[in-house]
Formats: structure tokens, sequence, C-alpha cells
């Protein structure tokens, strides 16, 4: 790119951004000309109004949002625990079928920098030493397979799930590597779509773009709803309707419980007609910082345990339930029209939050600062915000303990840690082998408890290490023609049930089955 040095010396201090080229004289050739290519790709009035715009609505965000909420009506809200068996077996033939006839895509979001996390790969690529390894892409690999074949049993068609996943500069080129390098964990590479999301340039709190390196500006991703943006700029809708697709399930990547392209919740939305949808959990308690799905000033919003008081968050329905209840767990469903519709019309609208974050920057002197507090600010758009723009939108409330165990923190946290998301796993799992007959007991014939105990004195704070591949069975089914009547005993490494890391998984062999003693009997 031949360099104009002299329009930029013009044009940035129009926007007060001159002190990018402050070390412009110490640069090699190869820095100038990747700080130069850094600078004419920045859109400076957009910077400019962007930060105007997201400061002053940050600040009036500070005013609670209290007087203008209303909880979500319950009309629009399907709970799992308060449906039938037969109902819910509607939705999910509803869902198998569609699934079948190739109408269903999945979509992760998994551009995030998982800096909580405190790891330098992307998320997905986690391991929460489960027995067989498994890390967060595998597990979701398997689920996508298995609900494949579990649709053609029940149609007689094989229809595929597309898998987009949206990364970023971060994530981008280590995600593909690692299903490359895994076989794409037996999934056909061509339904596996990867496409990257933007990036924003950080600022400090007066406004002032922050240098990464004295060559290189600090970016962000920008947000999960940067989405939108993505996915038009990639073609991903019109990839999707060519190749038929017609809804989608949107997740996010950390959460290991995640029933990928669920066909219950895909059923359910797709008979009532939603054009868009979202999975709740009831929260567990007034103060958890989960965002809440309600109505603000009349539209429906996901709004943040900090924007409202405490005395909202904590106040109860005749009932005892928590009025403002309805937890996000970041799990979408959105059908192509609409998404095609928010990129046409409404993606614009979408505002950016402010997140004031620790950015490492380039000091006056031209040393490279890592800050130990917050410095300045990232700018996001959040893929809930379109809730607002749907013309038929549902919640379906599922149990937090079948699907929802996020991985956000590092071990040393006190939640949503590996440790947390590994015991989450187990305990589904342990309970779906209860559900089919089977059951754990220790030496002495007693059967272990569903709720892992705590072991002092030990890393491990399992009493039965139960993992089922998830394609020996996607949500418990198909388990019971294996494991009724059986018993299994618990060792260290407890792993009947464990497929093995590579390859198809297998049917499993109860270690072994006792037979009842006299005193038993
Ligand atoms: C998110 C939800 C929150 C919900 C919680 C449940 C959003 C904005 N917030 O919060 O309401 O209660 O999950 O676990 O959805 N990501 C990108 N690109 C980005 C930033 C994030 O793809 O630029 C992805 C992440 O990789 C992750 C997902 O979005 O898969 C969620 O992002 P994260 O920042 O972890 O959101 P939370 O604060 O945990």
């Amino acid at each position: 790119m031949d360099m104009d040095v002299t329009l930029l010396r013009n044009t940035l201090p129009e926007f007060g951004q001159e002190h990018l080229l402050d070390f412009w004289d110490d640069l090699s050739d190869e820095q100038r000309q990747a700080l130069y290519t850094d600078l004419a790709s920045l859109d400076l009035e957009d910077i400019t109004r962007v930060f105007q715009n997201s400061m002053k609505s940050s600040e009036n965000s500070q005013t609670k949002k209290d007087d203008r909420l209303e909880p979500f009506p319950e009309d629009m809200i399907a709970a799992v625990a308060c449906t039938s068996d037969e109902q819910l077996d509607e939705w999910r033939s509803i869902g198998l079928e569609l699934i079948s006839e190739g109408k269903v895509a999945v979509l992760l979001l998994a551009g995030g920098q998982g800096t909580r996390l405190g790891v330098d790969y992307p998320k997905g690529m986690y391991s929460v030493d489960l027995p067989s390894g498994k890390t967060l892409y595998q597990l979701q690999a398997e689920r996508i397979r298995k609900l494949e074949m579990l649709a053609e049993n029940e149609t007689e068609k094989r229809g595929k799930i597309v898998w987009y996943i949206m990364t970023s500069e971060h994530t981008g080129e280590k995600t593909e590597e690692f299903f490359s390098d895994h076989g794409y964990f037996g999934l056909n590479p061509k339904d596996v779509v990867t496409f990257e999301q933007g990036m924003r340039p950080c600022m400090t709190f007066d406004g002032k773009v922050i240098l990464d390196e004295k060559w290189k500006i600090a970016r962000a991703p920008d947000g999960n709803g940067g989405l939108y943006q993505a996915v038009a700029a990639n073609g991903i809708v019109d990839d999707m309707k060519r190749r038929g697709i017609e809804c989608m399930h949107i997740y996010c990547v950390d959460n290991i419980l995640v029933k990928m392209a669920d066909p219950v919740f895909i059923g359910y939305c797709h008979s009532k007609q939603a054009d868009c949808g979202a999975k709740v959990v009831q929260k567990a308690f007034p103060t958890e910082a989960v965002g809440i799905v309600c109505k603000c000033d009349g539209k429906y919003q996901v709004v943040e345990y900090s924007e409202i008081t405490i005395e909202t968050a904590q106040k109860r329905n005749l009932d005892g339930r928590l009025t403002f209840n309805a937890g996000n767990i970041c799990n979408h469903y959105l059908t192509v029209e609409f998404m095609e519709s928010v990129i046409r019309e409404n993606e614009s609208k979408l505002k950016y939050h402010v997140a004031k974050k620790k950015i490492p920057y380039v000091d006056k002197s031209g040393k490279r600062i890592s800050p130990d507090k917050p410095n300045g600010v990232k700018f996001e758009k959040f893929v809930f915000d379109v809730f607002e723009f749907a013309s038929n939108f549902k919640l379906f409330e599922v149990l937090r303990e079948d699907e929802f165990s996020p991985l956000k923190n590092g071990i040393t946290a006190e939640k949503d840690t590996p440790t947390t998301a590994r015991s989450a796993l187990m305990s589904l799992h342990y309970r779906y082998i209860l559900q089919a007959g089977g059951s754990f007991r220790d030496s002495g014939g007693q059967v272990l408890p569903l709720i892992p105990l705590r072991r002092s004195n030990s890393q491990s704070s399992f009493e039965v290490e139960c993992e089922i591949s998830p394609l020996l069975s996607y949500a418990g089914e198909g388990l019971a023609k294996i494991v009724r009547g059986n018993w299994y005993e618990p060792g260290h490494h407890f792993d009947v049930l464990v497929s093995p890391v590579k390859g198809n998984g297998h049917l499993p062999q109860p270690q072994k089955k006792k037979r009842k003693t006299d005193e038993q009997k």
C-alpha cells in the first residue's frame, strides 16, 4: 500500500488521534507499513461517534431501570417442568423432523477472548479433565452427530445439521487448525463453516485510541452481537438459504451441558411460529450474575443484574418465585428470515455496550505497560439485543441442572470453573443412568448418592465418575437397554461409560455385575 503519511498527519488531529503517530520516527520500514495500514483502515468518524454515543448511554444506564421493567408475560413462556411428557414428545418429533429435512443449523459464538478463564487458546479447545479427555468442541461435535442419527432413526431421512462457528482474530486460526487436526471429529468439513467477526479499536476513557505496540492499535472483538455484521459480511444467510436451512440455534461456547439444536426447543419455537426465542433458567438467587429476559420500556430485552436495584432483584410473586426470574443462558432460536430482516433493517440500530477493561498499552516513553486496573474501554454489541425486533418472541424455561453449567473462570474461582462444569456433566450423566434403571454401588452394595460428595484430602470431588459419550446418548435416550438392572462399581477412574477420545465410541460393558448376596435378597 502506498503511504500518504502527510494525509494521516493532517486528518488524525481533527479527531484528536494525532498521538497514534508519536513513535513513527522510531519504527522500521516494516513497522511503519503495518501502522500505516492499521491507521488507514480506521473509520475515524465512526469511532468518534460510537465513542460519544456509547459513553453517553453507558452513563445513562447507571440510572437503574427498575421503574421501566415488567416481567416476561407468563403466557409466552413454556417451562419444561410444567409441560406434559406427551407435549414435550410432540415438540421433539417436530424438531427431529426439521433436522432430518436439513432445515436446522447450529451457530456457535466463539469469538470471545476467554480472559476470565485465563487460557491463551479458544475456550472450545479446553478440556475440563473428563475421563475421556474430550474438549468442549469435541463434545459439541459428537452431539451434532448423534442428533443427526436420532433424527434419521425417527424419520428415516438423513439431514445435515450445519455447524456455523463465529470466531475472531484471537480464535479463528487456532479453531480451524484444531478441527482439521482432529478430523472435524467425524463431521464433514463442508458442514463446519467458520467465519470471523469484526474487531473495534479500544479507547481510553477520554476517547483516545490505544496503541498496543508502537506500530499497532489495540483492538478487541466487537461483542457477540458482532454476529449480525459478520453474518452479512460473510454471506452466511445466502449459504444457509442455498442449503435449505430455515432456522438456527445460536449458543455460546462455554456451557458444557449445551443441547445443540435441541429438538424440543426447536420444535416448540417452530410450532408457535416464533421468529425468535430464547432458553432461560430460573435464577438461582436474586443477585446471580446472569442477564434477565424481561420487558423494558415495553420491549423485550435482557437486563443485567447491575442495571436494577437489589429490591427489584429480590422482588417475589405470591408463589414465592422471583418476579424477574428468567435467567438468560445464551441459547437462542432465530429463523433465517428473521436473521435476514435484522441484517437488512435493524443491525445499525444495535447499540454498543461499553466494557471497562485492563488494556495493555504503550506509554509516552514507548514502554509497553500491562495495567492492573481498568484503563480503557471496549465496545461490544450483544447478540440478544435483536429480541425487540421480533414479531413473535418466545421463551423456553429449562432445568438448570440439565442444561446450564458455564465455564467462565479459572480453577481457583468459586463458581463456573472447570471443576463445576465437570461435576455438572457427571451428575447429569449419573442421573441418566439412574433413570435408565442402572445404578452405582459401593463394594458393600450400597447405592451411591446422586449428588456428588465432596471428598476431603482429594483433588477429585466425585464418588462416581460417570461420563456418557454423546455418540451413545444425546440426552439420556437409548440407555435403558444397556444399563437396566446393572450395577456399576465406582473406581477412581471409573470409565465404564466413557468412549475413546477418538473414534466412534463403543457400547459400554458393565464393569462388574454383581450377584445379589443372600442378605440383599
Ligand atoms: C453471556 C450473556 C449473559 C448470560 C451468560 C450466561 C451476552 C452478551 N451475555 O454472558 O446474558 O447470562 O452468557 O452464561 O450474551 N463472544 C463472541 N464474541 C465476542 C464476545 C463474546 O463470540 O466478541 C462469545 C463468547 O465466545 C461466548 C459468548 O459469546 O461463547 C458469551 O460471551 P461472554 O462474554 O462470555 O458473555 P457472558 O458475560 O458470560
